[in-house]
C-alpha cells in the first residue's frame, strides 16, 4: 500500500490507486472515446444528447488522470473517418461541443497544470474551431504537468503519411537523398514528442482500431471495456491501469519488462 494517496481523489479512487503498483505505472494512455451514440439511444434520446454527457466523462477521467500524475493522456475524440461519414449536423455539433469544452475547461485545465495539445489534420477545420484550439494551446503552454491531447480530425494511416511527406520534403529542402527508418518515422509522427503508448484503453466493447494510433500502438497494452464512454470516469481508468499492471509485457524478447524500454532501432 502507498503511503501517500493523491489528493483529491474519490474514495473509491483513492481505494484502487491504494493497490497500484507505484513501479509499473503507465507513462501514456490513449483512449478511443466511443459509444456516445449508443449511450444516447438507450435512453430514447438523439446522439448528441449522448456527446454531451461524453463531455462530463471527459471532465471526470482528465481529471483523475492528472491527480495521479500520469505524463500524458490521449483522447480520440474525432476520426478523419467521422469528419466524411456523419451527417453535418452531428459534425457541427461536435466541433461547437469542442469550442464550448475548451472554454469551459480552461479553468480547470489551468488549476491542474493541464497543458492541452492536438493531433490530426485539425488544421483542415473551420477556423473558429482552429482559432479556440490555438488559444487553448497557447493558454495552456507552460503547464507542466498531465500532457493532455486531443486527436482531432486524427487518422493513423494518414499520420504516417503526413511522416513520411515531411521526411521527403526535408530531404528535398537540405538536397540530401530521403532515407525512411523506423526513427525517421517515429521522429516525424505528431506524437514525436510524447512517451510511448503504454495502455490503450477502447469503450463500448469494440475491438478494434479504427484507424487510432496505429504505428504507437505496436507494443501497447489494449483494453477494452463494455462502458459506454458517457460511463466512463476515473475510478474507470484505474481499473484498467490496474488491469494493465497484470500483463505481462515482453516486446517481443522472453521475459517481462515492466516499461517500453524498448526503442525502434
Ligand atoms: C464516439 O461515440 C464519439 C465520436 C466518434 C465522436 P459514437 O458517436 O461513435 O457512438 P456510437 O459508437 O454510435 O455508440
Ligand atoms: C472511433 O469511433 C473514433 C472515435 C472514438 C473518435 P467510431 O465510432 O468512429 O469507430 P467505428 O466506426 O465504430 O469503427
Ligand atoms: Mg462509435
Amino acid at each position: 500500500v502507498r503511503s501517500s494517496t493523491p489528493a483529491g481523489l474519490s474514495h473509491k479512487e483513492a481505494e484502487l490507486y491504494s493497490r497500484l503498483d507505484p513501479a509499473r505505472f503507465p507513462r501514456h494512455i490513449a483512449i478511443i472515446m466511443d459509444g456516445n451514440g449508443r449511450w444516447a439511444k438507450r435512453r430514447h434520446l438523439p446522439r448528441i444528447a449522448g456527446h454531451r454527457s461524453g463531455v462530463f466523462a471527459v471532465r471526470n477521467t482528465v481529471q483523475c488522470a492528472s491527480r495521479i500524475g500520469l505524463p500524458a493522456l490521449t483522447l480520440y475524440a474525432f476520426s478523419v473517418e467521422n469528419w466524411l461519414r456523419r451527417p453535418k449536423t452531428e459534425t457541427s455539433f461536435l466541433m461547437g461541443l469542442l469550442r464550448r469544452y475548451l472554454k469551459i475547461e480552461m479553468p480547470a485545465f489551468q488549476e491542474h497544470n493541464v497543458r492541452v495539445q492536438f493531433i490530426g489534420r485539425w488544421r483542415e477545420l473551420p477556423a473558429e474551431v482552429q482559432e479556440r484550439m490555438d488559444w487553448a494551446i497557447e493558454e495552456t503552454i507552460n503547464n507542466t504537468g498531465l500532457r493532455l491531447t486531443f486527436a482531432i480530425n486524427y487518422g493513423g494511416r494518414s499520420e504516417i503519411v503526413d511522416a513520411v511527406n515531411s521526411i521527403l520534403q526535408t530531404a528535398r529542402r537540405n538536397g540530401h537523398h530521403a532515407e525512411v527508418d523506423e526513427e525517421s518515422i517515429d521522429q516525424h509522427l505528431y506524437t514525436s514528442h510524447l512517451p510511448e503508448l503504454d495502455l490503450l484503453i477502447r469503450t463500448s466493447g469494440e475491438m478494434r482500431l479504427s484507424n487510432f494510433l496505429l504505428w504507437q500502438a505496436a507494443y501497447s497494452e489494449i483494453y477494452v471495456t463494455e462502458a459506454l464512454w458517457p460511463d466512463f470516469n476515473g475510478v474507470k481508468l484505474l481499473e484498467a491501469i490496474g488491469e494493465f499492471q497484470k500483463r505481462e509485457r515482453r516486446f517481443g524478447g522472453i521475459e517481462s519488462i515492466h516499461h517500453s524500454t524498448v526503442h525502434t532501432a
